[in-house]
């Protein structure tokens, strides 16, 4: 098995000192070290806060990933952050969100020129898709450019922020999809009301390698129980 990648998705949550709190508490009560062993733990917080929670950063075993990045290089973009910008904050970076897609009109082109930008710049996309028609497009694209490690996160549309999860069996399926369309070393993880009761469940079918966890995340305990039990029962 490789190792597995837990994320937490803090959406448009936490002012910095929230960020700074959670990130200290987060630091007394997680093994990290022995954690890391198994699990990679990425915190994807607002922009706002990356370099804030860098200064923070107790070890380097934690890593942090940003929410979008812009699909355009540099210059007269007001408002966007590219991804030379976040080249030295974050490794990671959620592109695709359904939220972004739902409430920004972000498409599947968008989507594929920010892949661009982060494989440029040697940040790992960690692509949400809803069905495989998504991966497919990504797909289309994906042989054009180099290998460049790429994360793709199943959330079903239905589970996002409603206490329903799909169930470990469909996004097991789900999975084995993405590894047929995108080859079977491209890790996939699953998101979608994740929570201390059935993160471990996920984890353990075969095909789903780490979670991509937002509500639950917000509560550092909740999210430190998450961790732990799959650590402890993998
Ligand atoms: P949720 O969000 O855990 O609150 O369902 C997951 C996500 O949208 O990434």
């Amino acid at each position: 098995m490789s190792k597995l990648l837990i994320a937490a998705n803090w959406k448009m949550n936490k002012t910095n000192s929230e960020a700074k709190r959670w990130l200290t508490e987060f630091k007394a009560f997680a093994n990290l070290e022995e954690i890391n062993k198994k699990i990679d733990v990425v915190i994807c917080p607002g922009f706002h806060s990356l370099s804030v929670l860098q200064l923070l950063l107790f070890s380097s075993t934690l890593r942090f990933g940003a929410q979008d990045v812009s699909k355009f290089e540099s210059g007269a973009y007001t408002g966007e952050v590219s991804a030379k910008q976040l080249a030295g904050l974050a490794k990671y970076v959620i592109l695709g969100h359904s939220e972004r897609r739902k409430y920004f009109g972000e498409t599947n082109d968008d989507v594929i020129e920010k892949i661009n930008q982060c494989q440029k710049n040697f940040l790992t996309p960690i692509v949400c898709i809803s069905d495989l028609e998504q991966v497919r497009a990504t797909a289309s694209y994906q042989t054009e450019v180099n290998n460049h490690q790429m994360v793709i996160a199943y959330e079903p549309l239905f589970a996002i922020g409603s206490g329903q999860a799909d169930t470990p069996e469909n996004a097991d399926e789900t999975a084995l999809g993405v590894k047929e369309i995108l080859g079977e070393n491209t890790k996939v993880i699953y998101g979608g009301s994740v929570d201390e009761e059935n993160a471990v469940e996920f984890v353990k079918e075969r095909n789903i390698e780490g979670l991509l966890v937002g509500t639950a995340s917000l509560d550092v305990q909740q999210f430190i129980k998450i961790i732990t039990r799959i650590n402890f029962e993998l």
